[in-house]
């Protein structure tokens, strides 16, 4: 039964149908001149066999504008290397790398579930592995949402749209929900998109603008316009430093939405984040990397200012400092991850370790999500 499944599976998802969501799938691409793919859909649809389908998407890291892009200000990341892979295959019952599946403990996979394939779905066995490492600022939930919400719009048997911008579109409100109403897209669009994503309050006119995300946040309605951008390639390199201290990412945006209802003037510090991320940004396209990190160690003094570093953050920030272009908590903060952009990945890596933090290196820009051959 096991060698029919797998020799059924070759066939219905050869290797110019691990597409990339690059390509933007959808039912049309589907249905054309694949005669095995429209034979397993027809099974699925009837019941009789639901293949296993399986999708990877990158982690992300923020270079500019985390926290003030939740204000509307311009913030730019990058697709990681690092990468979530989820296989869902039919089962008895939902769950989760053996667990039940539970609204509390996986808000995103119900939400994402709900949308793509109804609450009364046939039952899913979904595992789930990678190297990203967990509520570590390097997007793993957005990942995971990407990677699941593509395998899902796929076994909808094409009853779902499965553009990037409908799957990032969902992939957002899954985190939306899941983080108390506030989330920008720009975890969830870098990971759908890949390469390097640019999120403004407006259309820029650097970069390829993509499409528009809105959101209905505690502090009212935000529009962010989603670009993807093409900068210079460089020998430079990404040295994430992992503290080890796991801070939700909820909670460090609702620290933050609080001292500005507090004080409406530290709003100025949340401008003075995009003003840097624009500076960044403009380096970036010039392929200037000296001024790109030096753009970065700014922003980050500007996020110590508004408390969203830790102790353990900056210890390893100072020991990255003499090796690197520039250097920056990454993601929401308050424990999580920092980077580095360096060209000398070795030294920045053994500097970060030696202060007590655990290492990932990655080049700027990688593949968004994608399905992947089982
Ligand atoms: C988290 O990776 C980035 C934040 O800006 C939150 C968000 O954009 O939703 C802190």
């Amino acid at each position: 039964m096991l060698i029919t499944v797998h020799a059924f599976l070759r066939l219905a998802f050869p290797v110019q149908h691990a597409l990339s969501m690059h390509r933007q799938l959808s039912s049309e691409d589907r249905s054309d001149g694949n005669k095995e793919y429209e034979g397993a859909s027809r099974d699925a649809s009837m019941g009789q066999m639901t293949p296993t389908v399986a999708a990877s998407a990158p982690g992300k890291c923020i270079l500019f504008g985390e926290h003030a892009v939740v204000y509307g200000e311009p913030a730019v990341a990058v697709a990681l290397e690092q990468r979530l892979r989820v296989a869902l295959s039919p089962a008895a019952s939902w769950s989760v790398d053996g667990s039940a599946l539970h609204p509390e403990k996986h808000p995103h996979i119900v939400h994402l579930r709900n949308r793509f394939l109804g609450e009364d779905s046939p039952p899913m066995a979904i595992h789930i592995q990678g190297d990203i490492p967990r509520a570590s600022g390097l997007g793993s939930s957005a990942s995971l949402s990407a990677a699941i919400g593509a395998a899902m719009a796929h076994l909808s048997n094409g009853t779902v749209a499965v553009s990037n911008d409908a799957l990032s579109e969902a992939a957002h409100s899954a985190e939306a929900a899941a983080q108390l109403g506030r989330a920008s897209p720009m975890d969830t669009s870098t990971s759908v998109e890949g390469g390097v994503v640019v999120l403004s309050d407006r259309r820029e006119s650097a970069g390829e603008w993509a499409y528009t995300r809105r959101l209905s946040t505690p502090e009212g309605e935000r529009t962010w316009e989603v670009h993807r951008l093409d900068p210079p390639p460089a020998e430079v390199y990404l040295v994430l430093g992992n503290t080890g201290v796991h801070a939700p990412t909820s909670k460090q945006v609702a620290m933050v939405a609080e001292a500005l209802a507090m004080n409406p003037e530290r709003r100025r510090e949340i401008q003075a984040i995009g003003t840097v991320a624009r500076r960044g940004l403009a380096a970036l396209l010039r392929g200037d990397y000296e001024a790109v990190g030096h753009a970065m160690s700014e922003n980050h003094l500007l996020l110590r200012g508004l408390g969203v570093s830790s102790d353990e953050l900056e210890e390893l920030i100072r020991a990255a400092l003499p090796s690197s272009l520039g250097v920056k908590l990454t993601g929401a903060g308050g424990g999580g991850c920092m980077v580095a952009l360096t060209r000398d990945p070795k030294q920045t890596s053994e500097a970060i370790e030696l202060a007590g933090g655990r290492t990932l290196v990655s080049k700027l820009g990688n593949e968004g999500v994608r399905l992947e051959q089982v």
